[in-house]
């Protein structure tokens, strides 16, 4: 070319760029960086044919060696399974309430019901299994439908109050505000209020107490302790699912509540499903 210009310096050609008379050398790349560009782009296509890579209208490209890491979760569950099927199978079969705690069966029911637990269950009944409003804590011995691993066991398949399960556990308490007057629920919440802390006032009170036997006392019972066969809480202990200060009793007593649990029956595996009665049953208010 004609107008070849050599920088004068170092002998080497420029581009014809110049600034404010810097000029721009036309030195070529470095082999070592062409070449790694080069390995670059070969190692890019192999890998698009090999592996999953191009976006289409529905997933990617498989690539030719079929490798997913979905198919690989599913193999590990799957081996993990197998692994465990001897297990599973005699946690099945097992007689939960003679199993001992010392018996490697129970020990494998305990650390497979604190994952169950931690994945289906501490949303509503917190991580650490203490409850929050509405969600009974699980740690105390304070127990709606009972404490035994059987009962515990029973409560967990068929859950409470769902419309999924025909064996579901069920009882309704009635909305009293459409059958007791005003008078009549203030006085049987003081009623309920003076089981448990001294009572503001007692003659109010004790107006209540006719009020709770006459209403309350068939599923309560009659000294208010409650009833596990109709999940009636004991109202005598302090420990509330509701609450049990005066706003609170009195929207329970006036609108009812109608705590829901799933059935977990039809949504884990019968060996879930004792695995994590087990784990409830050992937080410390099993019977
Ligand atoms: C959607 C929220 C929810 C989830 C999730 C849930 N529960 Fe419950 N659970 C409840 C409610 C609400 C009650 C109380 C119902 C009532 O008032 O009787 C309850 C009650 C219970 C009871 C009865 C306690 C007693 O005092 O008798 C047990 C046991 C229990 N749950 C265990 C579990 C286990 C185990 C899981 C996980 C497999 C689980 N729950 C998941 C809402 C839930
Ligand atoms: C048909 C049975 C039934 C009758 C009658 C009944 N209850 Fe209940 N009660 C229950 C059940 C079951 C619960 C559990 C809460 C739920 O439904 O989620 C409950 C819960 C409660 C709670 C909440 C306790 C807590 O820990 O927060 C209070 C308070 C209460 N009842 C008071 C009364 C009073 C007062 C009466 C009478 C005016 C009464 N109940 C009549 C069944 C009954």
């Amino acid at each position: 070319m004609t107008d070849k210009k050599i920088d004068k310096e170092t002998g080497v050609e420029t581009t014809g760029h110049n600034w404010d008379g810097i000029e721009e050398l036309n030195n070529p790349l470095p082999r070592w960086w062409l070449w790694t560009l080069y390995a670059c782009i070969v190692w890019a296509i192999g890998y698009t044919i090999l592996y999953p890579a191009w976006p289409m209208i529905s997933g990617a490209t498989p690539g030719m060696l079929g490798y997913s890491t979905r198919a690989n979760v599913a193999n590990d569950i799957t081996a993990h399974e197998a692994k465990n099927a001897a297990l599973t199978a005699d946690l099945v079969a097992a007689d939960l309430p003679t199993l001992a705690p010392d018996d490697p069966l129970h020990r494998y029911a305990v650390a497979r019901g604190a994952s169950v637990f931690r994945a289906q269950c501490s949303q509503c009944h917190g991580s650490g299994a203490a409850g929050a409003k509405g969600y009974p804590n699980l740690l105390d011995d304070d127990w709606l439908w009972g404490g035994d691993v059987a009962s515990i066991a029973t409560t967990i398949d068929h859950g409470i109050r769902n419309d999924t399960d025909p064996d579901a556990r069920w009882s309704q308490m009635p909305a009293f505000g459409d059958i007791l007057s005003r008078e009549e629920i203030t006085s049987v919440v003081a009623y309920v209020g003076s089981l448990s802390a001294p009572a503001e006032d007692p003659g109010l009170a004790d107006a209540g107490a006719t009020v709770f036997s006459d209403n309350c006392a068939a599923c309560h019972g009659d000294n208010a302790q409650g009833n596990r066969d109709m999940g009636a809480p004991d109202l005598t202990d302090a420990i509330w699912l509701y609450g049990g200060d005066t706003a609170t009793l009195t929207e329970t007593v006036t609108k009812a509540r109608f705590g829901v649990m799933p059935a977990w029956g039809q949504r884990l595996t019968d060996a879930d499903v004792a695995a994590v009665a087990v784990y409830v049953h050992g937080l410390g208010g099993g019977e």
